[in-house]
């Protein structure tokens, strides 16, 4: 890029060695700026579980929380000691609002949204994914310690996005 004549051989091979270096960091730097949007987009992704915990894509996106379970599906066994929990959000609430499961099961929860993004996060838990329309997202979970636990709605989904509370009551082991 640099004009060369009339320079001495030094200041030449200083802008060669210039211009390679540039050269260097320019090529460095796009390489960094690409692994850092692979790597957010793969932190993003599989933080909230899009990727890794979803069970189901439909096309409408209506139609997930249409399924019976989501309709008046609370907290359904499925086995000795498992349960899933079906889990719609919607602007301002999550349907059911209230559950109760027991310590020590294993609990598989199913959560969309019948509009926009919610963010299903359990406090005091890794429990956090979001809650996408047409898409059923998974996520395990065992609660090892009794007591109330709060699901509150993480991604910011308009006026009454603070109220988007529900409770998870965990009962003693063994209660039915
Ligand atoms: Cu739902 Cu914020």
């Amino acid at each position: 890029m640099n004009d060369n004549t009339g320079m001495s051989p030094l200041e030449s091979a200083f802008h060669a060695s210039a211009e390679r270096h540039e050269r260097f960091w320019i090529f460095g730097v796009l390489v960094m700026l690409v692994l850092l949007t692979i790597g957010t987009m793969f932190y993003v992704v599989h933080d909230y579980g899009l990727v890794t915990g979803t069970h189901s894509y439909a096309t409408d996106p209506q139609a997930p929380a249409r399924e019976a379970a989501f309709q008046d599906g609370k907290v359904v066994r499925t086995g000795p000691n498992a349960y899933a929990v079906y889990m719609v959000g919607r602007a301002w609430h999550w349907s059911p609002d209230v559950i109760h499961v027991p310590e020590g099961a294993e609990i598989t929860f199913y959560v969309t949204s019948t509009d926009v993004l919610h963010g299903f996060e359990i406090q005091g838990t890794p429990v956090n994914l979001t809650a996408v329309p047409g898409v059923v997202g998974t996520v395990k979970y065992t609660f090892h310690h009794t007591g109330l636990f709060r699901i509150i709605c993480n991604e910011y989904c308009g006026m009454f996005h603070h109220a988007m509370v529900a409770r998870i009551i965990v009962d003693p082991a063994g209660t039915p």
